[in-house]
C-alpha cells in the first residue's frame, strides 16, 4: 500500500479510503442495502490488513451504527494511532429543533455523540457533510476550531458543495486565524465530472486533499449498464445521479477492461487515481473481491489512448449532492 500525504498536511493516508457507508444496521437509517455488523467486520479487518489506514464514516450513516460497526471493529483490529478515522456532521440526526446542520450547538452535541458511537476520544477528520446555507459560516468554523483545540479532532475536512463556498470558507477561515479545511471529499468518477470545472483547479491550488465519492458510480462503474444488485435496486439516492447517455462511458470501461483482462472496478479506480490532486478515492466494498480490486487498481497504469477512450463519451451532468 502507499501513503501520501492528505493535501498540505503532515498527515500520511493510504491512497484507498475504505467508505464505512456499508457498514451499518439495515434496519436503522434509510440505507436497507447495508450490511449488519457480522458481515461488515471482516471487510473491516481485510481492508486494513491490507494496509488501508484511512476510514470514512458520518454521524447519519445507518442512524449512527456505522460509527458503531467502525468503532469497535478499530478497537479489535488495529491500534487507534495507527488509524486515520474521519467522520461527519451536518445531516439530521433527531426531528426538531437544532438535530442537524452546522450551528454551534450542533457541531459541539454531534461530535461529543460520534466520538460516543465509534468510542475514541478524538476523530482524525472531522468533515461538514454539506454546506449548512441557514448558519452563518464564521459560526460554523469557529467552532470546528474550537473542536480541534479542545483535542476531539486533529484536522478539519467538507464535502460536496459549489467552489465558492469552499473558497469562501478558506479565506474566512484565513482572515480569523482559525483550523482551515484540508480535505474536499466530493463526487467524481467517470460518470460525473462536474468537479474537474472548478473545484479541482480549486484544491490544486489551494493544496487541499481531494478524497472523492461513489468513485465507481456506486458500482455502475464495476459492471455491465443492464446489470444490478440489491444494493443499486435499492439506492434510492443512486438513482438520482446518472442518466442513461453513462451507458457509453460504462462501455468504454467494460471494452478497455476485456482488452486488459482485468475487472471493470480497476479501470474505474485506475482512470480516478491518476487524476492530478486525487489523494484517495472513497471506495465502497461489500464483498472482499471488491477490496483486493481496489488494491490491485493501484498499480494499473492506463495510457494517454485509454484515457482519451474513457473520457470521449462523457456528457454534462446536471449537478447533484450538493444538498
Ligand atoms: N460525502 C458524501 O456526501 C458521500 C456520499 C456518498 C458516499 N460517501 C462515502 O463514499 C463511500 C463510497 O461510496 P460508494 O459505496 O457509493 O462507492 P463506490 O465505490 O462508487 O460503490 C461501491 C459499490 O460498487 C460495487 N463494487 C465495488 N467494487 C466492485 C468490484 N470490484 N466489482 C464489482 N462491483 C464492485 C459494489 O456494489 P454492490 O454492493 O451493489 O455489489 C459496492 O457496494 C461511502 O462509504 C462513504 O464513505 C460520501
Amino acid at each position: 500500500m502507499d501513503y501520501v500525504k492528505l493535501g498540505n498536511t503532515g498527515l500520511e493516508v493510504s491512497r484507498l479510503c475504505l467508505g464505512c457507508m456499508t457498514f451499518g444496521e439495515p434496519d436503522r437509517g434509510n440505507h436497507v442495502w447495508t450490511l449488519p455488523e457480522d458481515q461488515s467486520r471482516p471487510l473491516i479487518r481485510q481492508a486494513i490488513e491490507l494496509g488501508i489506514n484511512f476510514l470514512d464514516t458520518a454521524n447519519v450513516y445507518s442512524d449512527g451504527s456505522s460509527e458503531e460497526i467502525v468503532g469497535r471493529a478499530i478497537r479489535d483490529f488495529s491500534r487507534r494511532e495507527e488509524i486515520v478515522l474521519a467522520t461527519k456532521v451536518h445531516g439530521r440526526m433527531r426531528p426538531g429543533p437544532n438535530g442537524g446542520g452546522l450551528s454551534r450547538k450542533a457541531i459541539f452535541a454531534e461530535i461529543d455523540a460520534s466520538l460516543i458511537r465509534l468510542g475514541t476520544d478524538y476523530v482524525d477528520l472531522y468533515q461538514i457533510h454539506r454546506w449548512d446555507p441557514s448558519t452563518p459560516i464564521e459560526e460554523t468554523l469557529e467552532a470546528l476550531h474550537d473542536v480541534v483545540k479542545a483535542g476531539k479532532a486533529r484536522y478539519i475536512g467538507a464535502s460536496s458543495m459549489p467552489a465558492w463556498h469552499m473558497m469562501k470558507a478558506l479565506f474566512t477561515a484565513r482572515l480569523n486565524g482559525w483550523t482551515r479545511f484540508v480535505s474536499m471529499q466530493n463526487h467524481l468518477n467517470l460518470l460525473y465530472r462536474e468537479e474537474e470545472r472548478e473545484m479541482l483547479p480549486l484544491c490544486l491550488d489551494q493544496g487541499i486533499g481531494v478524497i472523492p465519492w461513489s468513485p465507481l458510480a456506486r458500482g455502475r462503474l464495476a459492471r455491465a449498464w443492464d446489470e444490478s444488485t440489491h444494493r443499486a435496486e435499492t439506492d434510492a439516492f443512486g438513482k438520482t445521479l446518472y442518466v442513461e447517455a453513462d451507458r457509453a462511458v460504462v462501455d468504454a470501461v467494460g471494452a478497455i477492461a476485456a482488452k486488459r483482462g482485468v475487472p471493470r472496478a480497476q479501470v474505474a479506480l485506475a482512470w480516478l487515481c491518476a487524476k492530478p490532486g486525487v489523494t484517495a478515492p472513497i471506495i465502497g466494498a461489500s464483498k472482499p473481491g471488491h477490496l483486493t480490486d481496489a488494491v490491485a487498481a493501484l498499480e494499473l497504469r492506463l495510457t494517454a489512448e485509454e484515457i482519451a477512450w474513457l473520457e470521449e463519451p462523457y456528457v454534462p451532468h446536471r449537478v447533484a449532492g450538493f444538498s
